[in-house]
């Protein structure tokens, strides 16, 4: 059963941002499924790094989105992004040096973190672009 099932509850009303959101669900569920299923830890390390790559990716085009469109709260939007990569990148640094194992806490948190921002902040801007005619 996947960590998170994807619904239309969480979309932006942005289809390019609601695809980005919906890989990166995907991938946490991978790295759900790896953990559950006792998959070696290159798997793990691996998924965990594809998670980094992408979440990189996805806010470096949706800050880009949001900045060329004037959106007001884009500097505590970005803060909220840099926060996060910094805390994956430490955890993806204690697993790698044998520090940390990967854990259901640490699930949850990747879990509550996305879902806790899809629905609060990035939800904040849906209007905004809306107004913009980003769809
Ligand atoms: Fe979709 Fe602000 O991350």
């Amino acid at each position: 059963m996947p960590l998170i099932t994807w619904s239309d509850k969480y979309s932006v009303n942005v289809k390019s941002i609601d695809v980005q959101h919906q890989k990166l669900v995907n991938i946490i569920n991978n790295l759900h499924d790896a953990l559950s299923s006792g998959k070696a830890k290159e798997t793990l390390a691996k998924t965990l790094n594809e998670l980094i790559d992408y979440t990189k990716k996805h806010f470096a085009y949706e800050e880009t989105l949001l900045k060329s469109n004037g959106y007001m709260a884009f500097i505590t939007h970005k803060s909220t992004h840099d926060n996060f990569v910094k805390k994956i990148s430490q955890m993806h640094f204690d697993y790698n040096s044998g520090k940390t194992n990967m854990s259901i806490e640490l699930m949850n948190f990747l879990k509550d973190w996305l879902v806790n921002h899809i629905n609060k902040t990035d939800k904040e801007y849906s209007q905004h672009l809306k107004s913009k005619g980003v769809n």
